[in-house]
């Protein structure tokens, strides 16, 4: 089928990617020319495994433009996936997905069926579809449709191609049918639901999760004070087929650009427009505030102030296998430690060059952690790279936030969470 994909981020180019690898012709279409002329190149403007080989592979089958007009103008489905940043108020912001709408409606020349990707609040269907039919410059029929994204970066690709479900929100039978196409060749389960249900399951599914983490970080904070293991603790649940082993580990709180942003946003949408007070999604909010600069406080209690010491942070990007910064501990506990007078040593193995956007000359930059930690008094683990996982930390005083480190035995003194 003749696809056409508006953004190219971690959602836009890995969907596009993966349909065109799964026989579709597929043009992405960005805003950012020097991103769309790295992509003609075969480049990938993200790090994200196996991405750049599919790219490359699926070369004839997939296309990268500025110019959104010829891209939408003859397209059978046109998916949204641009970002919906948190605004200052914790409200999405849907200003790239409305300029979209806009865009596609005045472009398309033939009947065709747009998907909205994108993390939108419930109802941004229906204002969608709406915008499109107000501003049509030809007379096609648009149907709109929800198909929210579960990729988690990092393993983007994997997650794509063999997704655990796919969900389509429609609320007519061409949207249905066009979409069931689509994914035919995936041959993954597919969950049809109404648009608003759609919408509502991509929020459930991430401040779920969110409040997951958010739960056993508050169990591994009491384990501390009460002398239990939270390793043992999490294993004893895990058994529970009702509660599983996943999204039980322990740490420095979530980051990233989801769930800091979709429990807000959830919050503030059954806040704002109809008064209902999301308690559970607000304490999943409230500890992780706390939670990612927790260590900083743990640290500075032991040994005091970190004025004119050297410290090592091993770790920048939210999580590991991607170099996205957006939410990562990272930031909040460097700025607390420039802020104490240290001098902070850093290494990531990817995160370098995106934190030297926020951070060029009052932080140095090493190749490996070894080197980062060489001089450095104390040592903050914030992303459990391999990298770092398996460096020799011998003789260190180490605040482990991802509870990582594999041979911790040897260091001098060692912190982590909830152990
Ligand atoms: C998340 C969801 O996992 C995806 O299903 C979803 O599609 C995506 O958001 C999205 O909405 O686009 P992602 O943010 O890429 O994916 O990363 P996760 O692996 O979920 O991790 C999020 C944060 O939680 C990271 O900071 C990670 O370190 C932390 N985390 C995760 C924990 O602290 N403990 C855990 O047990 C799991």
């Amino acid at each position: 089928m003749k696809l056409a994909v508006a953004g190219t981020g971690y959602v836009g180019l890995v969907t596009a990617v993966c349909l065109a690898e799964r026989g579709h012709d597929v043009t992405c279409v960005d805003i950012d020319e020097k991103k769309i002329s790295l992509m003609k190149n075969g480049k990938s403007p993200i790090y994200e495994p196996e991405l750049e080989d599919l790219m490359h592979k699926n070369s004839s089958r997939l296309h990268f433009t500025v110019d959104y007009s010829a891209a939408y103008k003859n397209a059978e489905v046109i998916f949204i996936g641009v970002g919906t940043p948190e605004q200052e108020d914790g409200t999405a912001n849907l200003t790239y997905v409305r300029t979209v709408a806009k865009q596609i409606a005045e472009s398309i020349e033939n009947d065709c069926v747009v998907v909205v990707k994108s993390t939108v609040p419930l109802g941004t269907n229906d204002e969608v579809e709406k915008s499109i039919r107000e501003n049509l410059s030809h007379k096609v029929i648009v149907h709109v449709a929800s198909n929210p994204e579960f990729l988690s970066q990092g393993r983007a690709v994997e997650d794509t191609l063999h997704a655990k479900r796919i969900v389509i929100g429609v609320e007519d039978k061409k949207a249905e049918e066009t979409l069931i196409k689509v994914y035919e060749p995936f041959e993954l389960p597919i969950v049809i639901t109404s648009r608003r249900s759609a919408e509502m399951i991509k929020y459930a599914c991430n401040d779920f999760l969110a409040l997951k983490i958010s739960y056993i970080n508050e169990i591994a904070n009491l384990c501390e004070k009460v002398g239990a293991n939270i390793d043992d603790v999490v294993r004893g649940m895990s058994y529970d087929p009702r509660i599983g082993n996943k999204f039980l580990h322990p740490g420095i709180g979530f980051g990233g650009s989801c769930f800091p942003k979709d429990t807000k946003a959830l919050y503030f949408m059954a806040k704002n427009n109809y008064g209902i007070e999301m308690r559970t999604v607000k304490a999943a909010i409230d500890v992780n505030s706390t939670q990612r600069t927790r260590l900083f406080y743990d640290a500075r209690q032991k040994y005091g102030s970190f004025d004119g010491k050297t410290i090592a942070v091993l770790g920048l990007t939210f999580k590991p296998n991607t170099d996205d910064l957006r939410e990562a501990p990272s930031i909040d506990m460097v700025s607390l430690l420039l802020k104490d007078g240290a001098k902070i040593n850093v290494y990531d193995p990817v995160g370098e060059e995106n934190f030297k956007k926020i951070h060029k000359e009052d932080v140095q930059y090493f190749s490996t952690p070894e080197e980062a930690f060489k001089k450095a008094s104390i040592v903050f683990v914030l992303t459990d790279w391999e990298q770092i996982k398996t460096a020799d930390f011998s003789g260190k005083i180490v605040f482990d936030g991802r509870n990582c480190v594999n041979n911790f035995a040897v260091c001098e003194y060692y912190k982590s969470i909830g152990r």
